[in-house]
């Protein structure tokens, strides 16, 4: 059993119990860069899209609307939950997403995207995505990008990182990149009493290093 610990608005502690990952995946640069304007600071990174893939195969992902814009289709096999206030469909109450769903079986919510796309709209990013998980009986994973892994870490139990070192794109080629920069901050993660947050696992291959930070039982002894 996994547990992720939550405040609700008015600073409450809320700790809400799931058995699935709510999971804050993301990709950097040794210099944590993770975007440049609306794309990834790297060409292509094949051993890094396949352990995505296993990782959140079967899952939900959750992204900000700019990540959405930069895929060329919904991800497959997953259920994909874009983040928008301006183009959103409303899921406020995970308790009502059956009626939602209803409409979304009628009518598409985007130009070109469909139900069977599996791609849903929420307004915002709250404690929700733990309904989503109940809800949709898979983990989910915040995919991206800055803005949501800055508004949604809160809500993680687990985190995966990569570190890319191969094939990287030069800012300095593009006439004002915007930049993006994340790394994970341990000392502003939720803590629980007796849990800690740990680097369970940290593997390198060919072009990028892996790291998996977990909330796990301290113990005293
Ligand atoms: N390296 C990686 O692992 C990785 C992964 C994914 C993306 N990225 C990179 O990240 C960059 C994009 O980051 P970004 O911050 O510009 O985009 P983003 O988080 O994908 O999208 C931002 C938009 O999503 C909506 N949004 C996000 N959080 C929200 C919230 N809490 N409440 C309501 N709406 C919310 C807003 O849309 P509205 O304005 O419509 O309300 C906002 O303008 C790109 O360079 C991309 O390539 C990197």
């Amino acid at each position: 059993m996994v547990t992720a610990e939550i405040k609700d608005k008015t600073n409450n502690d809320i700790i809400t119990e799931t058995d699935f990952e709510i999971g804050l995946i993301y990709a950097k640069t040794k210099d944590n860069l993770i975007g440049i304007d609306n794309h990834l600071p790297w060409s292509f990174n094949k051993e890094d899209m396949e352990d995505f893939k296993k990782i959140t195969d079967g899952n939900v992902v959750i992204m900000g609307l700019n990540t959405f814009n930069s895929l060329t289709k919904p991800l497959r096999n997953r259920i994909n939950i874009i983040v928008s206030k301006s183009n959103y469909y409303k899921l406020r109450n995970p308790e009502t997403i059956e009626e939602h769903q209803i409409t979304l079986f009628d009518k598409p919510l985007l130009k070109d995207l469909t139900y069977e796309d599996n791609v849903y709209y929420t307004e915002e990013l709250n404690e929700n995505i733990l309904g989503f998980s109940k809800y949709f009986g898979s983990s989910v994973y915040l995919i991206g990008g800055k803005r949501i892994y800055d508004d949604g870490f809160k809500y993680c139990n687990i985190i995966y990182e990569t570190t890319i070192t191969d094939n990287l794109l030069d800012p300095n080629t593009y006439k004002d990149p915007v930049l993006h920069y994340y790394n994970v901050d341990l000392k502003k993660l939720p803590k629980k009493e007796n849990h800690i947050w740990k680097m369970i696992n940290l593997y390198t291959l060919n072009t990028c290093i892996k790291a998996t930070y977990k909330m796990v039982q301290f113990n005293n002894d």
